[in-house]
């Protein structure tokens, strides 16, 4: 199945897309990630991106287009972390797919917290493994010991978790979601998922959405 994974930030799409990708055996591409990449590496372009990602602006259509495009893999199955965010990027990811002969099998929205308890969720102890990229919690999903050998980390948190970084990721996300929401349930393919549960109860709602019994 080629799915793709949306809602405001702090809603999980990073949590629900590993815990999904894994239990599938998926591929997951997380624009977040893609650009936190090219920051990494200091590229030309990380540099640039660097300036959007602190401000939490979103990267121009043509540049997220550019990272995004030599991962969408017509054979197999994938989960899209994060992308579209725009309607703009919705309909040229529909372009993109049917040049390939393929098309999104389920979009999966995460909704339901409001702005300020997700604020809370990220601000309060989100943190993000340098070895395998997987998000955790300090409380709601802490990370392993390193000496347990699943994930050595070390475990950080985002450049970008600033409050006002936050505040102007979820103001452009509420600017785009309604146009989404449209585009993806006149084509049947929207569910959207209550992002206020536990994480695991969130994963089956998920998969339960796929029409897949791999459950807990
Ligand atoms: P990206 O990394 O995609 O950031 P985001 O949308 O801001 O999403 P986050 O990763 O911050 O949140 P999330 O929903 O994944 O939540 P998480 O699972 O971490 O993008 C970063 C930047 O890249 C953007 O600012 C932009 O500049 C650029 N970019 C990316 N995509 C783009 C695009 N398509 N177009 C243009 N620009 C783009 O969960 C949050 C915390 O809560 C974690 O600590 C987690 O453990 C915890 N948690 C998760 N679920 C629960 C739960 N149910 N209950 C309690 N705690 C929970």
């Amino acid at each position: 199945m080629k799915i793709s994974m949306l809602g405001p930030v702090g809603s999980g799409k990073g949590t629900q897309s590993q815990r999904i990708s894994e239990k599938l055996n998926y591929a997951r591409i997380a624009t977040g990630d893609l650009v936190r990449d090219q920051i990494e590496a200091d590229s030309e372009l990380g540099r640039e991106l660097k300036g959007y990602s602190d401000r939490g602006e979103l990267v121009p259509d043509e540049v997220i287009l550019d990272l995004v495009r030599p991962h969408l893999n017509p054979a197999g199955g994938w989960i899209l972390d994060d992308f579209p965010r725009t309607i703009e990027q919705a309909r040229i990811l529909d372009e993109e797919l049917e040049r390939r002969g393929v098309s999104l099998d389920r979009v999966v929205m995460l909704d339901g917290p409001d702005d300020d308890e997700l604020i809370e969720r990220v601000t309060s102890g989100r943190r993000q493994s340098l070895a395998t990229g997987r998000v955790y919690h300090l409380e709601n999903d802490p990370p392993p010991d390193p000496m347990e050998g699943t994930d050595p980390g070390p475990f950080v948190q985002r450049d970008d978790d600033t409050e006002e970084a936050l505040r102007n990721q979820l103001e452009s996300w509420r600017e785009e979601a309604e146009a989404i929401k449209e585009h993806y349930e006149k084509k049947g393919i929207l569910t959207i998922v209550d992002a206020g549960k536990d994480v695991p109860e969130i994963t089956d709602d998920i998969l339960d959405a796929l029409g897949n019994p791999q459950r807990r």
